[in-house]
């Protein structure tokens, strides 16, 4: 279950061509469970009109103040009477000035002024709207009275202008919604990890490397970053996109893998190894393309050292979590390679579960035993192995040791 099942949201639209955004969003936001109600100002029913938004949310759709749908005639206050919060996607520049003026002319602006929930903006505006003054004013003073701003980002503008003011993606919003509802067990916590395969090169052009997409890594990287952690995702390579607020650092080789995380290591309280690291590396890397000979060849590969029983095995070790995938016996081999890397945690899987796919079936195991979780996405299943780790995670003083 996430972070949006059964929450009452408010969805605000104001006018501007990020409209069209905000009809996906409210799509997204109802697959992830949430009751949406969507708010238009004159302005954004310009854009998308009412049809659409009430055929994706299910629910009537309201603009006008004096609404006669509503039997106490005020729909500005039963509206966010019961919402977990109030969300406007795409926020204009002219909505932002009303916002930060306590203006309440309209039902979105009275709506917003009345709620006593949460309000998240995400702003949309053309780049020099978003960094003239008053612009930059009103967003200050909205943070100083607790609405969280979400985005906006630089890019392409519908005007054809490129620049800051662009509205995050509707997958962005809808990460940056969960995220705040996400409650906040890693606070102060630094978790260092490892995601995707090595790659370990034969020669310039050519390599082994494995069939990890990085999916499960990554959507633990931002499990973390949604619990409130300080996240370093060392990734090999992956076509994957870097989840909101971590921080990347892509490496090729597990040599390379290794000494950054050794690198990033100190003050970590958590270190999670869930990337392929490949076992072996050839012992040489030629310097030039191999000129194919017609006959047979053979590489000879060397042992990788394993990054995670390394970390594990430190004085100062950091609270770790290791991964294994098995094609049988997941029980006996995972808890083996548990006890002996020395591991308080440790994920297992079938391969034939996980590999590439955007489902998964885990196992966790501890020293309390096995866990098993149901099948769900992998985003799912990493936000229930982070609430696992949270729980088993010394007391300790949060931050550097
Ligand atoms: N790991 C690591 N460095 C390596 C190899 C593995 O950090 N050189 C980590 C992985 O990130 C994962 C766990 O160790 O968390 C996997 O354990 P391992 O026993 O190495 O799994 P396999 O490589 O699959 O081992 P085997 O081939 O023996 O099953």
């Amino acid at each position: 279950m996430n972070e949006l099942q059964g929450r009452k949201l408010v969805l605000g639209v104001t006018g501007g061509v990020a409209a069209y955004k905000a009809a996906e969003l409210v799509r997204l936001l109802g697959k992830a469970g949430a009751d949406v109600h969507v708010v238009l100002t004159a302005g954004g029913a310009r854009f998308v009109t009412a049809v659409t938004y009430q055929a994706l949310s299910g629910n009537p759709v309201w603009s006008d103040l004096w609404d006669a749908r509503m039997d106490n005639n005020m729909a500005h206050i039963d509206l966010s009477r019961d919402a977990d919060a109030v969300l406007v996607a795409p926020a204009s520049a002219d909505f932002l000035a009303r916002l930060a003026q306590g203006r309440s002319d309209d039902l979105l602006s009275t709506l917003c002024l009345a709620r006593d929930c949460p309000l998240l903006v995400a702003p949309a505006m053309n780049r020099q709207m978003w960094e003239h003054p008053a612009t930059r004013r009103n967003v200050h003073t909205l943070m100083g009275d607790g609405v969280s701003v979400v985005g906006p980002a630089a890019g392409d503008q519908a005007c054809g202008e490129v620049g800051m003011g662009r509205m995050l993606e509707p997958e962005e919003v809808l990460d940056a919604v969960i995220a705040f509802f996400t409650p906040k067990r890693l606070a102060g916590r630094k978790v260092v990890m490892t995601a995707g395969p090595t790659f370990e090169a034969i020669d310039p052009v050519r390599g082994i490397t494995n069939t990890s997409s990085g999916k499960m890594g990554y959507a633990i990287a931002a499990a973390c970053a949604c619990a409130g952690a300080e996240v370093t995702l060392v990734s090999g390579p992956v076509a994957l996109p870097v989840p909101a607020g971590v921080r990347h650092i892509g490496v090729q080789s597990a040599l390379q893998m290794r000494s950054v995380v050794l690198q990033s290591l100190p003050g970590a309280d958590v270190f999670i190894g869930v990337a392929a690291v490949a076992d072996y590396r050839p012992l040489l890397t030629a310097e030039h393309k191999i000129k194919k000979s017609g006959e047979t060849m053979s590489i000879e590969l060397t042992p990788n050292p394993d990054i995670l029983a390394e970390v594990a095995a430190r004085p100062d070790a950091p609270f770790c979590v290791g991964f294994a995938a098995e094609s049988r016996e997941l029980d006996a081999y995972a808890e083996g390679k548990r006890r002996n890397k020395k591991l308080p945690m440790l994920v297992g899987n079938l391969v034939a579960d996980a590999l590439g796919g955007d489902d998964n079936t885990v196992i966790l195991y501890d020293d309390a035993g096995r866990h098993p979780l149901p099948r769900a996405p992998k985003q799912e299943i990493a936000r229930q192995i982070v609430e696992h780790l949270a729980k088993l995670l010394p007391a300790a003083a949060a931050g550097p040791h």
